[in-house]
């Protein structure tokens, strides 16, 4: 038997490198978001889960995200500062600079480069941003894979491996749930007893075989409230300290995990949607129950809720939603439902959405890089 290796804080430092074989040039990465099964609420410094969460990568909500990098002219001291410019969308956009900047200072250690370059962020979405679709996962796991590729051109010796666990660990304390946007198409992050090589510092695939029922499984989004989110994620997972039933939801979700892992084998689908749904209602039911309170679902919201039961109901479909931090709704099936399941949609549902906005997604492969040069 192989020892699987897990990797520490320890390993993500780079210390060899030569920052002369990178004078300037830039690189792009297309990075998708994840829709979480089982949830990631509730958090510890730096960015460490309180449970275990597993997600399916997607496939058609994305960022684009280009690095330019110049190196300085002069060497700066420790005190510099980082020095970058970000546009979104082609537009520049200094009010994306501060949670940038946090980013950079927190992975300043494990990527000391950073203030060696200049830089210029140019980012692009496939998804409206604030959607309420994630977007600081696809971000930020976009900039984590940028910044890799920086790394690799200065120390080529990294394996794939190394790259995409760093680009993991990376992208995490930018935003948790973007460690699980590097790679597909099922990604664990936090450590837990039942799932080899499972580690709170990276996401890694899920490292048993799935079952042909969650082949190419669809995840079509209706976007119910294309505000800008009523809590954010940083307040949200902020709310679970001192809550009085944290303790309770963070063992339930390790539970989850537990029986997710059995389905995702074994293709129970029935089994497969109560853990979802579940999860998904215990996540507002938090918001629902601390304090101060929220409620992020909107009337919408439940009528889709109970759209798809009654559907259920009458057809015996495989059909079910979740639920991330918002009043948008992503409804999942299997491939094979596709047909009837989309005609179901749009009879029965998009009439709830915001200008009837829905977008189709799938499960995807993750990341990929679209371009590198000097
Ligand atoms: C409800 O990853 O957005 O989508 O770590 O503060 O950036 P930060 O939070 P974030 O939280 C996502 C929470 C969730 C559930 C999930 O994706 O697991």
């Amino acid at each position: 038997m192989f020892k699987i290796y897990i990797l520490t804080e320890t390993d993500f430092i780079l210390s060899n490198f030569d920052v002369a074989k990178a004078s300037c040039g830039s690189v792009t990465w297309k990075t998708p978001s994840n829709i979480a099964l089982v949830k990631y609420w509730g958090k510890q410094e730096p960015q460490l889960p309180e449970n275990t969460s597993i997600s399916f990568t997607l496939n058609n909500c994305c960022t684009i995200t280009t690095l330019e990098y110049k190196l300085k002219s002069e060497v700066q001291n420790s005190e510099s500062e980082f020095n970058f410019e970000v546009f979104f969308e082609g537009k520049k956009k200094d009010d994306f600079k501060p949670k940038i900047q946090k980013f950079f200072q927190r992975i300043a250690q494990y990527v000391p480069f950073l203030k060696d370059f200049d830089f210029v962020i140019k980012s692009e979405n496939s998804f409206p941003h604030s959607s309420g679709i994630a977007s600081s996962a696809s971000g930020m796991s976009a900039l984590a894979l940028c910044l890799m590729s920086l790394e690799k051109k200065l120390n080529p010796t990294i394996t794939n491996k190394y790259f995409n666990e760093k680009a993991s660990f990376l992208a995490r304390l930018g935003s948790g749930s973007a460690c699980r946007s590097i790679e597909g198409e099922l990604i664990v992050w936090g450590k837990h007893p039942e799932i080899e090589a499972s580690s709170d510092l990276y996401g890694v695939k899920f490292p048993y075989k799935v079952h042909k029922n969650f082949n190419n499984y669809q995840d079509t989004i209706l976007l119910v409230d294309e505000g800008v989110k009523q809590v954010s994620s940083t307040v949200g997972h902020n709310l679970m300290y001192n809550h009085p039933f944290a303790k309770q939801r963070f063992k339930q979700a390790n539970n989850h995990i537990s029986k997710i892992k059995e389905v995702l084998q074994n293709g129970d689908l029935k089994e497969f949607i109560a853990i979802v749904e579940s999860e998904a209602l215990s996540l507002h039911a938090m918001m629902m129950t601390s304090s101060p309170y929220f409620i992020l679902m909107k009337p919408n919201t439940l009528k889709i809720i109970h759209k798809i039961w009654e559907f259920r109901e009458a057809t015996g479909s495989s059909i079910c939603f979740t639920l991330d931090a918002g009043a948008n709704v992503h409804v999942l099936f299997p491939e094979h439902e596709k047909e009837k399941a989309n005609k179901f949609i749009v009879n029965e549902l998009i009439q709830f959405c915001q200008e009837k906005h829905y977008i189709c997604d799938s499960v995807g492969k993750g990341a990929f890089q679209l371009t590198m040069d000097n």
